[in-house]
């Protein structure tokens, strides 16, 4: 009993929670949101029919996917006064900062959607944060481009919208281009849910308390910014820029990486939980070279991503550390293939992600027993002692 205590702890428990939205096998790369495979979902489906997935637990009739689109595009545009909000913020902020700030923001301007009790204002908050997000990222791009804001125009769909308002300007028409809007629907629902990761515990974790959605999913937006989280992405394409202009071939720098000189790591490689591959990483790879190829887009990038998978798939530093790509690895280059900023990645990720945190946060607050519980910790600090005075310290 004196002294610091160390433990030798076989079991660390984790703080988990049960769900009924979203099933992993790490192991056999296998993802389903509510029991459907992602590839299938993916083929098939669009992000806004699986955002109704998530959200409401089943696939929508025609009826219910017309009203749940109507419903949204009547809150596409934001309050006045927050878009003043937006202006006030540097031109070099990051957008994740913007992002986070302005679903914060959301709620001071719309009080009448707080309640956590209240499913009207439960669904109303739902429908808000599933319109106004996109309509926040893109304000958030056109101020850092010194751009004017375009209004949504509802006679187009959630992506189109989106596309519109970050790459139309209010001088001229402006074609959504149908092979980025599928690409990047697409891109949408392989990013939609994933269990408890980082950003969808946060987003459980603060909603927990009873703080309303607003504040949950600015927590969530937080978390996913970091750079082994949904920064990811960004990380991948300055990664494969730095050894495009080091003039280093691959393997200099793979063994830069085995040798963790400077800390350094294969971005967009690596899983918490997917051990063998990560499903949706095998999905991006192929429309990345699809996207490119109807944009006419050669990236030199891409040639060096592959190379290092190539790379990494036969060499027994990955192989034993069971590191393989992550959805992380090939979304950022088609992100770069459609015009996006890299600084831009991250919060196509939290368009992505937003039905899937709005579902684990309903799912929580309906259903106390899929609260994540209080995390407890292992104490190893000092034992008991008594204060002492300054002169006898
Ligand atoms: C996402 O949780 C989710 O579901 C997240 C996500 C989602 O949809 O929400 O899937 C999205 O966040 C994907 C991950 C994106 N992050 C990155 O790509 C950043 C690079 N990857 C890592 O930092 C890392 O792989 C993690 C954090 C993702 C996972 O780490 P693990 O599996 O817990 O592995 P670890 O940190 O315990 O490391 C085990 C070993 C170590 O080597 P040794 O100490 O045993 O010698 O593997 C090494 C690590 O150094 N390692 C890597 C590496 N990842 C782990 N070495 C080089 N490059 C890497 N990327």
């Amino acid at each position: 009993e004196t002294g610091n205590v160390t433990l030798d702890v076989g079991f660390v428990n984790t703080a988990s929670c049960q769900s009924e939205i979203t099933y992993i096998d790490g192991d056999a790369g296998i993802l389903r949101y509510r029991g459907y495979p992602i590839d299938e979902l993916a083929e098939k489906s669009t992000f806004i029919e699986v955002s109704y997935l998530l959200i409401y637990g089943e696939l929508p009739t025609a009826e219910q996917l017309d009203a749940f689109r109507s419903r949204i595009s009547r809150h596409t545009m934001l309050h006045e006064d927050l878009k003043d909000l937006l202006a006030a913020f540097p031109r070099d902020a990051h957008p994740m900062s913007v992002l986070s700030a302005a679903v914060s923001a959301l709620g001071t301007f719309y009080q009448d959607s707080l309640s956590i009790k209240d499913p009207d204002q439960i669904e109303l908050s739902t429908i808000r944060l599933m319109a106004k997000l996109p309509t926040i990222a893109a304000y958030a791009h056109k101020k850092s481009q010194g751009q004017p804001l375009l209004y949504p125009d509802n006679s187009l769909n959630l992506v189109e919208n989106f596309l519109r308002m970050t790459f139309g300007f209010p001088a001229e028409p402006y074609d959504v281009d149908p092979t980025i809007a599928k690409a990047l629907d697409m891109l949408f629902i392989l990013h939609a849910d994933h269990e408890q990761n980082c950003s969808t515990s946060t987003v459980r974790l603060v909603g927990s308390a009873q703080a309303h959605l607003f504040a949950s999913i600015s927590a969530g937006i937080h978390a996913l910014s970091g750079p082994l989280h949904g920064g990811a992405n960004s990380a991948v394409l300055e990664m494969l820029g730095e050894i495009h202009e080091s003039g280093d071939d691959v393997e200099t720098f793979m063994n830069k990486v085995k040798n963790k000189e400077d800390g350094v790591k294969l971005m967009g490689f690596g899983h918490r939980v997917y051990k063998n591959y990560d499903p949706r990483a095998a999905i991006a790879k192929k429309f990345a070279h699809e996207v490119m190829e109807k944009m006419g887009v050669d990236d030199p990038l891409l040639d060096i991503a592959i190379r290092l998978e190539e790379i990494a798939l036969k060499d027994d530093y990955f192989v034993s550390r069971k590191l393989y790509p992550n959805v992380d690895f090939y979304t950022g280059l088609i992100y770069k293939a459609m015009g996006f900023p890299t600084e831009m990645f991250t919060v196509l990720f939290a368009i992505g992600r937003l039905p899937g945190w709005i579902a684990q946060w309903r799912e929580m607050i309906e259903d106390p027993a899929t609260k994540i519980g209080r995390p407890r910790q292992i104490y190893v600090g000092e034992t008991e002692r008594h204060f002492t005075e300054m002169d006898a310290r």
